[in-house]
């Protein structure tokens, strides 16, 4: 259990004793009475919480859902511009959007939420707000836009579909709860309405919360996939945040999101030594093929019986590695897993979401490496492709994006 989170009985909460498990209850009822809803009881916490009652922060410096560590559940929900909304419509849409956030990721029903009580377990919920290249134009705004904020070149390695690519606005909602996302997106699309129209969703999802505590999580290939990201509070985070880009994106970093399908049936074909050999990184332990442990350091140079590198030149794990901090990026990705096709085929494969400073000297060296040759490419496609200029964060009484609309 998180140190937020602590089982409140539903005697208890009739009696005042949930003012000790800490301020969410508390808020939950003095919103709902103050918010000029309708009269009535405020909806009823349920009686045990758990994972359910813990809280991540909606206010600060940066948005959430960046260095949080990873919610079990996601939905990435890209938007396309209505014609019209200009930058003073943007200015009140994200007015109204980053208030219903802040509720609900507090687990406080939103301003006009017609199921208050699916707001309030937050499970960790973050919102996370993204501009797409059009949201500038749309805004009269395009001088102001990021220049590696752009749509991405094309590589020869993408099939990429239209329905999984490009969006004006994203909304990434993250929680270790999947009825708390889906009734955060509901929410959140039906405040966009007057203002754009669903574009595409992409829902993922990773090890249930609490079921490997601090681990490395794994993809579909059974992947360790995450061990070279940079920490949070480690030097490196500065690969992330711009520090020194213009005042409105000062704290805000830029986000790629990649939907790659990755081919099962082809992958259950082979051996295991050839699925470590394609990685360079052992399937057990996720330690590079000249180590023991995870976090070694791989040796590149490092040659096998046969004369060859242990690791080979053209594995994922060589042709992605970084070897100058101030260029890595930070990989928050989803396994998806939809329906299968009529014969069974699978329809999987990972939201390969990226964030960094810059896209044009971090994310595009590493995917034009990969694009060229890498060993993976022969069991993974891109089919989606988008990109964002993620804004800071607000304070209290503020809204995201205000520094660049309002
Ligand atoms: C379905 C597609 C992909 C799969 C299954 C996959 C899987 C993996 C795995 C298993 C690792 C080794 C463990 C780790 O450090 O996380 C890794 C590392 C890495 N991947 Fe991927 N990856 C995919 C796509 C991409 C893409 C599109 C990029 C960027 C354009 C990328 C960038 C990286 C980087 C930077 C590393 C760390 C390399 C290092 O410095 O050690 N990956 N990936």
């Amino acid at each position: 259990m998180t140190p937020t989170s602590r089982p409140v009985s539903r005697r208890g909460l009739l009696t005042g004793g949930a003012l000790a498990a800490g301020g969410t209850v508390v808020g939950a009822a003095a919103v709902a009475t103050t918010r000029g809803e309708p009269a009535g009881r405020p909806p009823e916490r349920p009686p045990t919480a758990g994972v359910g009652e813990a809280v991540e922060p909606f206010h600060g410096v940066r948005q959430a859902g960046i260095a949080t560590e990873p919610q079990a559940h996601a939905a990435f929900v890209a938007f396309t511009l209505r014609p019209g909304t200009d930058r003073g419509a943007l200015g009140r849409l994200l007015r109204l959007l980053s208030d219903d956030a802040a509720r609900l990721t507090q687990g406080r029903p939103a301003l006009a939420d017609t199921e208050p009580e699916l707001g309030l377990l937050p499970a960790r919920l973050t919102v996370t707000f993204g501009f797409g290249p059009g949201l500038f134009t749309a805004a009269g705004l395009d001088d102001r836009r990021p220049p590696s904020v752009v749509d991405l070149p094309a590589f020869p390695i993408d099939r990429l579909q239209p329905r999984w690519s490009g969006g004006d606005l994203l909304v990434q909602l993250c929680a270790d709860d999947p009825l708390t996302v889906a009734h955060a997106q509901r929410v959140l699309v039906k405040d966009t309405r007057p203002f754009a129209t669903v574009r595409w969703v992409q829902q993922g999802f990773r090890r249930a919360a609490g079921a490997e505590p601090g681990r490395t999580q794994r993809n579909l290939f059974s992947q360790l996939d995450g061990t070279a990201n940079p920490k949070p509070g480690t030097p490196v985070e500065t690969a992330v945040w711009i520090a020194d880009g213009p005042d409105w994106l000062r704290d805000g970093t830029t986000l790629v999101v990649r939907r790659i399908s990755m081919n099962l049936e082809t992958w259950d074909l082979l051996g295991r030594t050839d699925r470590e050999l394609a990685v360079g990184r052992r399937l057990d332990s996720g330690a590079p093929l000249t180590g023991t442990r995870e976090h070694d350091e791989p040796d590149f140079a490092a040659l096998g019986p046969d004369g060859l590198t242990v690791i080979s030149d053209f594995s994922h794990l060589t042709r992605a590695h970084v070897t100058d901090d101030r260029f890595r990026i930070l990989r928050r990705p989803y396994n998806y897993d939809g329906v299968p096709a009529a014969d069974g085929t699978a329809d999987s494969g990972l939201i390969f979401a990226a964030y960094q400073a810059d896209i044009a000297t971090q994310f595009l060296p590493i995917q034009r490496r990969l694009a060229e040759r890498d060993l993976l490419n022969e069991w993974t496609t891109p089919i989606g492709s988008a990109v964002f200029a993620v804004p800071p964060g607000c304070p209290e009484g503020g809204w995201v994006g205000q520094q660049l609309l309002d």
